[in-house]
């Protein structure tokens, strides 16, 4: 990266600088996001820190969040019913799996829900939290932390960084402020697009069918194939005893 400062600062997003907060140092971007939602800051504000000490993965797992790392919650305001806010994350990780791709020249895949993945390694996780009316979403935070300059193998042997497969560092601004255009315009056009048309195309870089899994929920876990995604974002697992098991939520590990 030479001499230009890895910076995320407000000033490091032209044209963004209202909707940009950025902290050094906070337990986790998801609490400041979820004030600042309730205190009513308007769609795509977006809390950075450099690092957190508290830092949530889904289903109550850390989130490892060292210097270099990019860790950012979106607070969102779509118009959508609660039904349908499952393809929020489904728009997140197509859009950042096909960025690394394009602009990096990273092979990430997109593992069941919202993980990417290189070479079978994890190099972002996403986490949402929603409040909504009955017909209406009031928010959506999606909270996005990507490996990129930081190595967090010494925590996590089955993860990765952008340093770590280019061998040199990138500038997080650029990455993200790339994801929160083209994520933007994709939530822009969201109402002409249908959910099983976004769907399909994060089919096309998904690392999951066909391949035996494991499925953990906060309830139970439940081993077979994963034979399809279905227009709901709901996982097919082909179970051993013939049955199909339609799973809506859970975490997904690769046999
Ligand atoms: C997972 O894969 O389990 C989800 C990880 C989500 C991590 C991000 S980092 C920014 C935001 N703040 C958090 O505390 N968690 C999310």
């Amino acid at each position: 990266m030479g001499d230009i400062r890895d910076t995320l600062y407000p000033a490091d997003f032209p044209g963004r600088e209202d909707k940009i907060k950025y902290y050094e140092k906070v337990p986790s971007t998801m609490d400041i996001a979820r004030e600042m939602a309730h205190a009513g800051c308007p769609h795509l504000t977006v809390v950075i820190a450099d690092r957190q000490t508290k830092g949530r993965g889904r289903l109550k797992r850390t989130w490892e969040s060292d210097q270099g790392g990019l860790y950012f919650t979106l607070v969102l305001r779509p118009r959508l019913a609660p039904m349908k806010s499952y393809i929020i994350n489904f728009i997140a990780s197509l859009v950042l799996a096909k960025l690394l791709r394009q602009k990096y020249d990273i092979p990430a895949g997109v593992k069941w829900p919202n993980d990417i993945l290189v070479n079978g390694k994890k190099i972002c996780g996403m986490l949402s939290e929603m409040e909504a009316e009955t017909q209406q979403v009031r928010f959506i935070n999606l909270g996005i932390g990507i490996n990129v300059n930081n190595d967090p193998t010494a925590v996590e042997p089955k993860a990765t960084s952008i340093k770590r497969i280019q061998g040199r560092g990138v500038l997080r601004k650029n990455l993200l402020a790339d994801f929160l255009d083209i994520f933007g315009s994709r939530l822009d056009a969201m109402d002409s697009v249908a959910s099983g048309d976004i769907i399909s195309e994060w089919k096309q870089y998904t690392v999951t069918l066909n391949q035996r899994v494991r499925i953990v929920t906060t309830h139970e876990v439940s081993e077979g194939i994963a034979v399809d995604v279905d227009d709901n974002g709901a996982l097919l697992l082909a179970q051993s005893d013939g049955t199909t098991k339609t799973i809506v939520y859970g975490d997904c590990f690769l046999l």
